[in-house]
């Protein structure tokens, strides 16, 4: 059985003016020593999936399963040591930590709250062996503010894994860094998870270190996966006009690159993606009648055994990519005129 467990999370923000459906109903599992990654432009709800699954943000509806634990069904007094098993990088590591703390203290925080049994110098001795492990032992005495960007996260890794969590959400935690640090950040994070059997959730807009860091990808589009899936598969093959889109190199959901053209482009009209019917349907080239009146749900693709899972209806219909994919300067989110009158 997969050590998370995840089911029909769902969550809508009521934040004045209109509610927002963050979360539609997602689930997945991750086993551990395995990575998920979940990739989507800004605001498709990938940091809410993080934070509902650590109880940073009370869901709507759905089950979280870590190991044994019924992670939403605790009670609030027993969520604090569960957090001992289920940490959080995120991506500004220099805003997580206490510019007037010197690092081995920074690091040592979560034990002081979640072990208070240890003495002084075994607190310390564990200190020293995570500070190893991210390359850094020999710089508990300084300060956050005198450490390069990468430097900075990697004592933001540190201070996750000092617990000994089983867990871990790592919202974009290379995202604010140069290419080179990035490489070693991942390297890190790599090993640690080789190291201690971690279950990780990637949080990511970029495709490359999706590629390199993780197992499976989860693609999310306005609440909901549109493809999920081993990363090899979903890459080299992707079935959903979306997946395909954005796995062509065509559309980035990279809010540092230009603006995707799926974001600038505007939505054809007439289309009320409150009624019933597929989230993509007023921007998909492929859009036909059964795109409209039902949700859709994910479907399973090709070998079952591999749990690769489509949102598209006609995924069985379309042609192989890449042959979807627009010769340059073809806007791909604007359907030709036939399509637009069905
Ligand atoms: N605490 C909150 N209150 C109200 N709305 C929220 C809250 N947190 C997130 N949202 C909204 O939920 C949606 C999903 O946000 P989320 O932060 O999960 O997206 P994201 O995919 O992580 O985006 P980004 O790539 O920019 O980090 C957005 O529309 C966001 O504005
Ligand atoms: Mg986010």
């Amino acid at each position: 059985m997969a050590h998370l467990r995840v089911e029909n999370l769902t969550k809508t923000f009521h934040a004045g003016g209109e509610p927002v459906r963050a979360v539609g109903g997602v689930s997945f599992t991750i086993e551990r020593g395995k990575t998920l990654a979940l990739i989507g432009e800004s605001g498709s709800g990938k940091s809410t999936v993080g934070r509902l699954v650590l109880r940073l943000v009370d869901a709507d509806a759905g089950r979280v399963h870590l190991g044994d634990v019924d992670v939403l069904s605790l009670p609030p007094h027993r969520v604090r040591a569960q957090r001992r098993e289920m940490q959080i990088v995120f991506q500004e590591p220099f805003e997580s930590l206490n510019p007037r703390m010197r690092v081995a203290d920074i690091v040592a925080e979560p034990l002081v709250i979640h072990e208070r049994g240890l003495t002084k110098d075994q607190r310390r001795q564990r200190v020293r062996d995570v500070l190893d492990e991210v390359g850094l032992v020999d710089y508990g005495d300084r300060y956050p503010q005198g450490l390069s960007g990468g430097q900075q996260q990697r004592i933001g890794i540190a201070r996750a894994l000092i617990t000994n969590p089983s867990f871990v959400v790592l919202d974009e935690p290379t995202s604010s860094l140069d290419l080179s640090v990035q490489a070693q950040v991942l390297d890190v994070l790599s090993q640690v998870q080789e190291r201690h059997g971690l279950a990780y959730l990637y949080i990511s807009h970029d495709l490359a270190t999706v590629r390199e860091i993780a197992d499976d990808v989860a693609v999310m589009y306005r609440g909901e996966f549109r493809e999920v899936g081993p990363v090899a598969a979903i890459t080299s093959d992707p079935r959903d006009p979306y997946t395909r889109l954005l796995m062509s190199g065509f559309l980035s959901v990279d809010p540092r690159e230009a603006p995707a053209p799926l974001q600038s482009a505007p939505a054809r009209p007439g289309v009320d993606l409150n009624e019933p019917g597929c989230v993509f349907r007023a921007r998909c080239v492929h859009v036909a009648e059964e795109c409209s009146g039902t949700d859709l749900s994910l479907s399973p693709v090709g070998d079952t055994k591999m749990l690769r899972q489509v949102r598209c209806v006609r995924h069985d219909e379309l042609a192989p990519a890449p042959d979807d994919v627009p010769r340059s300067g073809a806007d791909p989110t604007c359907p030709p005129p036939d399509r637009q009158e069905r």
